[in-house]
């Protein structure tokens, strides 16, 4: 089959898109507001986009409060989220409105970050302290939504020492949790290694 993503004319029962780019990482959004007030939000359309320096990206579909508060304070924390929270990650993508702290709702407590005032997920396996190095508009919706892409230098990044093993991160100890299509999640527990040629 083949479809025009514009006409969403695809025949199917649902649209495709979303379960064919898959798994997506979640980068659970932490901010303050202009008010230090903290929230926290997933974001799958999220990705590592560069190692040195260390930068990441996070696309708002709409205009959210993670998106305004990076807007306004020019810093967030990707924090990445274990299986383990699945649960709290649910619940902290609740519309809610602004003055509700999503740490409260989530059941979670915040840690103090070292290079930025927002706080990172006390108990999530990694978090990457960011610096809002751009924030690039992207093409509105055809129902007029605004989309925007956060890009972030990351100025610090915190691991829980839990998850280092002989000097390497214990990548399936971790159980991160990744976004699927529909309603379906991906637990990353199995890892295997390839070396690429001409490596020893
Ligand atoms: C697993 C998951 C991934 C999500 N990914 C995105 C995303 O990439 N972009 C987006 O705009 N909303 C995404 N959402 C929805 C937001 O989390 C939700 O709209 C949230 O209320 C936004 O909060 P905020 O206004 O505090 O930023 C996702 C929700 C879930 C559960």
């Amino acid at each position: 089959m083949f479809y025009d993503p514009l006409s969403q004319d695809h025949g199917l029962r649902h649209t495709p898109l979303k379960a064919l780019v898959i798994p997506r990482p979640i980068g659970w959004i932490s901010t303050v507001n202009t008010q230090g007030q903290a929230n926290l939000a997933p974001y799958s359309f999220f990705n590592l986009v560069c190692d040195a320096p260390a930068m990441v990206q996070f696309s708002s579909s709409g205009e959210k409060d993670s998106l305004r508060n990076c807007e306004a304070t020019g810093e967030f924390v990707a924090n990445l989220v274990s299986t383990r929270q699945t649960q709290a990650m649910n619940a902290s993508s609740a519309l809610l409105p602004p003055e509700v702290n999503e740490f409260d709702y989530a059941g979670l407590s915040p840690a103090r970050s070292q290079s930025v005032a927002a706080p990172r997920v006390a108990g999530a396996p990694a978090s990457l302290e960011c610096k809002v190095h751009d924030i690039i508009e992207l093409p509105s919706s055809q129902a007029g939504r605004r989309n925007a892409m956060v890009l972030g230098l990351v100025t610090g990044i915190y691991i829980d020492d839990a998850y280092i093993k002989d000097g390497m991160v214990d990548q399936e100890a971790m159980l991160l949790l990744a976004r699927c299509g529909y309603r379906d999640y991906a637990q990353v527990d199995k890892v295997f290694e390839l070396s690429r040629p001409g490596e020893a």
